[in-house]
């Protein structure tokens, strides 16, 4: 197999952190994802990932980990919905299509940045009711691409924290606004969780990147009266992070009472 050279940058290139996470937690025992597509997608790229240590074998499992929850609300949707559209936002290079393997009558759209879809279209292959958009999430013209007849899940995750607030809360009152009804998973950083990631970000990456940072639930509750909270899950007591190591459990247990630390990352489900 050819390699493939990748050159991203700004918040694209975290797509190859979270790719390289994944990848890092498959080669463990236990796995929590066992993302084989990603071990052999990361085999394919041609780039220089000695400088991504923060993305070790002790933090690899809580980014398998979130992928976990978020694959886990999907394929809970999907099985209430035999017929559905799945949108799934700021994808970067998360095989979530083939570890979900929707049915024939699901429409599945993943939509990030050109260079990002320009690096999938090369290391993915096509596949059936499969359509790749490449926009930033923040141009309205991506909605005109997906079809409104059946019901709709939007998924982004690892998105948010890269919006500024402005454009994160349009974004969200723009779902409402073009789809009408659906449901919407994603997940923020509180304002500790942004400047922690910022310092990480500036030592592999140089620079800060993340903007938006959600404290609580009632701060998006806010943002636009016709989204219902049906799920608001500390990303460190979701169920997906029973399977995390030892350390990272015993460390969950004593900062259970304090939000600050607790809620560093939040997992939101929403209908609207
Ligand atoms: C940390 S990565 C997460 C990728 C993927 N969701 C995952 O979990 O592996 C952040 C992703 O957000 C994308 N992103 C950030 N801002 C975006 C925007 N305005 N429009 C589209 N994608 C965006 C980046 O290109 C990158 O792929």
């Amino acid at each position: 197999m050819t390699q493939v050279k990748v050159k991203l940058d700004r918040a694209m290139e975290t797509s190859l952190v979270t790719l390289y996470g994944k990848a890092l937690d498959a080669r463990m025992t236990p796995s929590i994802l066992d993302d084989q597509m990603a071990v052999r997608a990361l085999s394919r790229i041609d780039y220089d990932f000695s400088h991504m240590k923060a993305m070790n074998e002790r933090v690899a499992p809580n980014a398998a980990a979130r992928s976990k929850h978020f694959d886990d609300w999907t394929r809970e949707f999907l099985a209430a919905h035999e017929s559905a559209t799945v949108v799934h936002l700021a994808c970067g290079l998360d095989t979530r299509v083939w570890r979900i393997d929707p049915g024939p009558s699901v429409a599945w759209f993943d939509v990030d940045f050109p260079d990002v879809i320009e690096v999938r279209r090369k290391i993915f292959p096509e596949r059936a009711g499969y359509t790749m958009i490449a926009s930033s999430v923040t141009d309205p013209g991506w909605f005109d691409r997906i079809p409104v007849d059946r019901p709709m899940f939007l998924v982004a995750e690892g998105l948010t924290m890269y919006l500024s607030p402005a454009d994160g809360q349009t974004l969200f009152r723009r779902i409402v606004d073009r789809f009408g009804h659906g449901t919407f998973a994603f997940d923020t950083h509180n304002r500790l969780g942004v400047r922690l990631v910022n310092i990480m970000l500036k030592r592999a990456f140089g620079t800060a990147m993340l903007n938006w940072a959600v404290n609580s639930r009632a701060y998006i509750d806010r943002i636009d009266p016709r989204l219902h909270c049906v799920d608001a899950v500390s990303a460190l007591l979701a169920p997906s992070a029973a399977n995390l190591q030892l350390s990272t459990r015993i460390f969950t247990r004593l900062i259970r009472p304090f939000p600050a630390i607790r809620d560093l990352g939040l997992y939101f489900r929403y209908t609207f």
